[in-house]
């Protein structure tokens, strides 16, 4: 049949998501999915809705939301705009600030959603490469990013977890001439942000999600932070009803639980420390976590035989082919109890 799509998306390989395996007994840790539940007020709000109200639209702007994000961070509403998720936000800012005279730039490696959204757009992409044994920067921001219309910076990265230098971050924000999109998605696990710049440049824009910290991956939510002008541009952009009303909900009775959020998150980072170490033990090279999920190489280099290893006892990891990424599997923070499955099944390969 005659291809009626454009050449940009018949070329298109697609994004491929982590796999969600129907297996028995599955250890999943492939997905940087919260081991523990959401916070019991969201269980409390759902019992509370009244399904009656679905003949309703939900919210377009999803204003209790943006509310709640504004007064957390002393900020107005008009800095704040909801999602679908954080994808559907960087969709809407890929379609927004690239084109194929727009270029972005991204790390490499990063998030594989960039590229496709890029391609989308047919936009270029300029890489900027990190050291592949450090996975640090090589080089200064603004000079990797010379000549982009959006810059994507993720902190903690994906799928290596470690942190760009905040001070760079700030200096770059200061000089690029461009938007620069810090994704934050893993950030409530690290050990600081960049949500400020978002308040303090006009050119930054400073994205979160529900899907990780929150345990929400399933309601889909995510919000952006920036200057009023950036952000009535993206609403322009968006569907008109882009959160559905109960995630609307769910969203803002989790929210409003820092302390359920304190705790998984300290839980998470406590076993992140314990596995780290443990990995190590095992002859493992461990990137510097600052997320919820360890970028590890075992000691034989070979990424792609530690998956399947795992994959054979029933322990889902993610693991992404490549020179450089092909040395390492990612292991998403589960429970200890998970964990200790997990390094039952390295040690019987590695010791
Ligand atoms: C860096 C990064 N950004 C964004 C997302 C998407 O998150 P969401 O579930 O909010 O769409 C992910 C998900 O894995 C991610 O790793």
């Amino acid at each position: 049949m005659k291809s009626y799509f454009r050449p940009a998306i018949d070329a298109l390989a697609g994004y491929t998501p982590g796999e969600q395996p129907k297996i028995d007994n599955l250890i999943k840790l492939n997905t940087n999915e919260n081991p523990y539940p959401p916070s019991p007020q969201v269980a409390a709000a759902v019992a509370e809705f009244m399904s009656r109200n679905l003949r309703r639209y939900p919210d377009p702007a999803a204003d209790r939301l943006r509310d709640a994000v504004a007064a957390r961070y002393g900020i107005k509403r008009e800095n704040v705009i909801c999602g679908n998720g954080s994808d559907d936000l960087l969709t809407m800012i890929f379609r927004a600030f690239t084109a194929p005279d727009r270029p972005v730039a991204v790390l490499d490696p990063s998030y594989s959603l960039y590229p496709v959204l890029a391609a989308m757009q047919e936009a270029p992409v300029i890489r900027m490469p990190l050291d592949p044994a450090t996975f640090e920067l090589r080089g200064r921001l603004g000079e990797l990013a010379r000549g982009a219309n959006l810059a994507m910076l993720t902190r903690p990265n994906a799928p290596t977890g470690n942190s760009l230098d905040r001070a760079a971050v700030e200096e770059f924000c200061a000089e690029f001439d461009g938007i620069v999109a810090i994704d934050e998605a893993y950030a409530d696990f690290a050990d600081d942000n960049c949500m400020e710049f978002a308040a303090k440049y006009d050119n930054v824009l400073v994205l979160r999600t529900f899907s990780k910290s929150y345990s929400l991956a399933g309601a889909r939510l995510g919000y952006a932070v920036g200057h009023p002008v950036l952000i009535d541009g993206l609403m322009k952009l968006k569907d008109s009803y882009n959160v559905d009303m109960l995630t609307q909900i769910i969203g803002c009775a989790a929210f409003a639980d820092e302390a359920t959020l304190n705790a998984h998150v300290a839980a998470i980072r406590a076993t992140r420390a314990r596995r780290a170490a443990e990995l190590k033990k095992l002859g493992f090279t461990v990137i510097p976590p600052q997320s919820n999920f360890l970028f590890a190489s075992p000691p034989d280099g070979d990424g792609e035989r530690a998956f399947g290893e795992l994959r054979r006892a029933a322990v889902i990891v993610r693991y992404f082919p490549g020179k450089i990424t092909g040395r390492f599997i990612r292991i998403s923070v589960g429970t200890d109890a998970e964990i200790d499955r997990l390094l039952e099944v390295l040690r019987g390969v590695y010791l």
